[in-house]
């Protein structure tokens, strides 16, 4: 573990812990509210984020920014980050090994946030979080708990970009949110 966001920003941009550093732009280690409430994990960077080293600032964070701007959340006020912080090749998913490599990375963040609240946004966070037993279609908008934190898994945005019947569940599993005072 980091002891602070100096040391985890520096170790994350000269990270050479998995082969994923052989091809990134950019480290796109999170953004947003480093005191946040409620807290979001992703995925991976897409090509995008790798050129910006911003997450979710491609077309399914688009997606994601209407939602929040839909059910007013605002996307400064909550942290969002990925479970790897450089791009897989092609988009495909992260291997184990490389969720393993940046995990140090995630739990830091965890630990320096504190968030109340985690949404996973889809299969690839959920697995990796709550255990790979777990499938997103059947865990989605459910409560979970783990180390004290409330966890909720959502698909991710760019499940919606492939099929639109999934985007009333986001929509739903967002608005569950805005009882909370973030
Ligand atoms: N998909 C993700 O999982 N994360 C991003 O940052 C962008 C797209």
């Amino acid at each position: 573990m980091y002891k602070n966001w100096n040391e985890l920003e520096e170790a994350c941009n000269n990270c050479k812990k998995c082969r994923l550093c052989n091809s990134r732009t950019k480290v796109v280690i999170g953004t947003g509210n480093k005191n946040a409430k409620i807290m979001f994990i992703g995925e991976g960077p897409g090509a995008d984020e790798d050129s910006q080293g911003i997450p979710f600032v491609g077309k399914a964070g688009q997606l994601m920014n209407k939602a929040f701007e839909g059910i007013g959340i605002k996307r400064e006020d909550v942290y969002i980050t990925n479970i790897v912080k450089c791009r897989p090749p092609q988009n495909r998913n992260p291997e184990k090994e490389e969720a393993q490599s940046c995990k140090e990375y995630l739990d830091t963040q965890i630990k320096l946030i504190n968030p109340e609240i985690i949404i996973l946004l889809g299969s690839v966070a959920l697995k990796n979080i709550l255990g790979e037993e777990y499938g997103i279609t059947a865990s989605r908008g459910k409560w979970f708990e783990k180390d004290g934190k409330k966890i909720l898994p959502t698909f991710h945005p760019a499940a919606l970009l492939r099929d639109e019947t999934k985007k009333i569940y986001f929509w739903q599993d967002l608005k569950m949110l805005t009882k909370i005072n973030i």
